[in-house]
C-alpha cells in the first residue's frame, strides 16, 4: 500500500476545520493515519516543501501564508492513499473544485485551499523525510 503527506494549511486550522478534513479521510476505507502533529513551519521546511514553486510569482505569498500559524502535518497510508487524497481535495483553485471535495466544500481563495497532499508517491516519500525526519 501507500503512504501520503498531508498538510491542514493554517486557514483549515484557524477556521476550526481540522475534525471535518480529518474525517473525511479517516472514513475512507482501509486508511489509517500513521503520523499527525500541529506545528507551525520555517521558511526553510517551507522552501524545500515547495521548491518547484521557487521564483513563482505565487512563491513569496504562499510562504507568507504557509508560515502564518499552526498547520497540521499528517501521514496516512492505504490503498491509492496518493492519488485518494488529491481526489478528496479536489483541484488547487477552490472555485473551480466541485461540492463534495474539501476546497470545493470549504475554500473559495485559491492560496488558501485548506490542504496539501503529495502529488505522487516519490513526492510522498520525500515529504515525509521533510516532515518527520528520524521516523521509521
Ligand atoms: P499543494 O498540495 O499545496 O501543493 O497544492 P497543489 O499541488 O494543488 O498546487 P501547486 O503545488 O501547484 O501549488 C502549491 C500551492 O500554491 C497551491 O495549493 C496554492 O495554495 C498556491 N498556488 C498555486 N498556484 C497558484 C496561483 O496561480 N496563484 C496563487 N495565488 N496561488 C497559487
Ligand atoms: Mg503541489
Amino acid at each position: 500500500s501507500q503512504r501520503t503527506l498531508v498538510i491542514l494549511k493554517p486557514d483549515a486550522v484557524r477556521r476550526n476545520l481540522i475534525g471535518e478534513i480529518i474525517g473525511r479521510i479517516e472514513r475512507k476505507a482501509g486508511w489509517r493515519i500513521s503520523a499527525l502533529e500541529l506545528r507551525e513551519l520555517s521558511r526553510e521546511v517551507l522552501e524545500q516543501h515547495y521548491g518547484e514553486h521557487v521564483g513563482k510569482p505565487f512563491y513569496e505569498p504562499l510562504v507568507e501564508f504557509m508560515s502564518s500559524g499552526p498547520v497540521v502535518v499528517l501521514a496516512v497510508e492505504g490503498e491509492r492513499v496518493v492519488e485518494g487524497v488529491r481526489a478528496l481535495a479536489g483541484p488547487t483553485d477552490p472555485i473551480a473544485a466541485g461540492p463534495g471535495s474539501i476546497r470545493g466544500d470549504f475554500g473559495t481563495i485559491v492560496r488558501e485551499n485548506l490542504i496539501h497532499a503529495s502529488d505522487s508517491e516519490e513526492s510522498a516519500e520525500r515529504e515525509f523525510k521533510l516532515f518527520f525526519p528520524g521516523a521509521e
